[in-house]
């Protein structure tokens, strides 16, 4: 089966072809051809994501992404795609609310034909609501012409599928087992999901305020690093505790730590860094002090929390998912520690360019979710929700 998958949830334009031989959850997954457009750069003048600078982007990029992905899959047909008038309207009224898109798709096609595709998996949700609309929009006008089916696809189930894909077994997910508990931390998720089967998600506790990612980013925009700060606060971490160097001030708390739920709360955190730092302005090697100080008291709570779950539930298997999983101190600590007091609980990781916003997780999670799939005619219900859940 050939995937076409569409990822435009937030800042990152990520379009994948995917070749999947057999069944989910024992399918081998074929990378054909994997394209990521990041808008970073520009949200950085912004010192952040505002929904509509991303959304326009995306309507930018996606066609050469599109492009880029068929040509690196040798799936790109040098020849016209044979398109009707009704088509060409089509498509304009599908793509009428993503400035630009219809006449870039339209040139595309006029030059270019699309290879038998037969899913489409695209993120709807979560995310950020008027991006995901520009991929899900996209998804119907790519439908229209090629009759593949879609599957509207949950980005965090794609999170949790990207950590255990291609590390156990070459190209294909690793063969766990449950009960399986996923602490997925994001730029705009932390949260704890209990997985009895594949396919079954139960959340048991998440952020009662910041996402772990939305706290690096904004202690480092107080620190006046760039956005996005988290690789940037984990850079400066690693040196002051290569070197040894003591706190930056007074021990920063570690909030909700001993409550006996799974919830987290990270803005009092944020707070106590802005508290920290004052009036003052920071040196570079103040900097990094307070980049570990920081990343201390957001590990101890992560840890801490997950293995509550993990006791409470029995869990065998640990998957840690979302762009905050790049960390390298993260990683380390969670398997150390886990070696140290549960070592038969198995943990998995995303491959470091699986970790951030990517559209291979998508064709995974589409493809978990093929059954379910929407007719190529039967599109037209599809929406994004921004807040969907899994
Ligand atoms: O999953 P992701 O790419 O996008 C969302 O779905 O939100 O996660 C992005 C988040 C950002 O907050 C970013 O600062 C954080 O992941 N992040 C990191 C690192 N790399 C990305 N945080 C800490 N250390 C890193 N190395
Ligand atoms: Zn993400």
């Amino acid at each position: 089966m050939l995937i076409l998958s569409i990822e435009t949830s937030c800042d990152e334009t990520a379009v994948s072809l995917i070749r999947a031989t057999g069944d989910f959850p024992n399918a081998t997954y074929e990378i054909l051809g994997n394209a990521l457009h990041s808008q970073i750069d520009i949200h950085k003048e912004f010192g952040g994501v505002y929904p509509f600078v991303a959304k326009r982007e995306h309507a930018k990029a996606l066609v050469p992404m599109l492009e880029s992905a068929l040509l690196e899959s040798e799936l790109l047909e040098n020849h016209p795609t044979n398109l009707t008038d009704n088509d060409k309207t089509k498509i304009t009224e599908i793509l009428s609310r993503e400035e630009g898109l219809a006449d870039f798709l339209i040139s595309f096609l006029e030059k270019y034909s699309l290879p038998e595709i037969d899913l489409i998996a695209v993120t709807n949700g979560p995310g950020l609501e008027p991006a995901l609309w520009v991929g899900v929009s996209f998804a119907k006008a790519i439908a229209l012409i090629t009759k593949a089916r879609v599957t509207p696809t949950n980005h965090m189930e794609g999170h949790i599928l990207a950590s255990l894909f291609d590390v156990e077994v070459d190209n294909a997910l690793a063969p766990i087992k449950f009960p399986a508990l996923s602490l997925l931390i994001s730029g705009g998720h932390t949260e704890l999901i209990l997985m009895t089967d594949w396919g079954q998600y139960q959340k048991i506790g998440e952020t009662r305020d910041d996402a772990v990612g939305e706290a690096f980013d904004k202690t480092a925009r107080m620190m006046g690093l760039d956005y996005p700060g988290g690789p940037e606060i984990g850079t400066r971490a690693n040196i002051a505790r290569m070197n040894n160097l003591p706190a930056f001030k007074e021990k920063l708390p570690r909030p909700m730590i001993n409550t006996d739920d799974f919830d987290f709360s990270f803005s009092g955190l944020k707070t106590a860094v802005k508290n920290t730092i004052g009036t003052n302005t920071l040196t570079d090697e103040e900097k990094n002090r307070l980049a570990r100080d920081f990343e201390d008291a957001v590990v101890e709570v992560l840890i801490s929390k997950t293995k509550k779950a993990i006791d409470k539930h029995q869990i065998k298997t640990l998957i840690i998912g979302g762009g905050v999983s790049a960390n390298t101190y993260l990683r380390h600590t969670f398997t150390t520690q886990l070696l140290d007091t549960h070592k038969d609980v198995e943990i998995y990781l995303p491959k470091k360019n699986l970790s951030t916003d990517n559209s291979v997780m998508i064709a995974l999670a589409g493809h978990a979710q093929a059954k379910t799939a929407r007719e190529a005619g039967a599109v037209a219900l599809i929406t994004a929700s921004g807040n969907r859940t899994l």
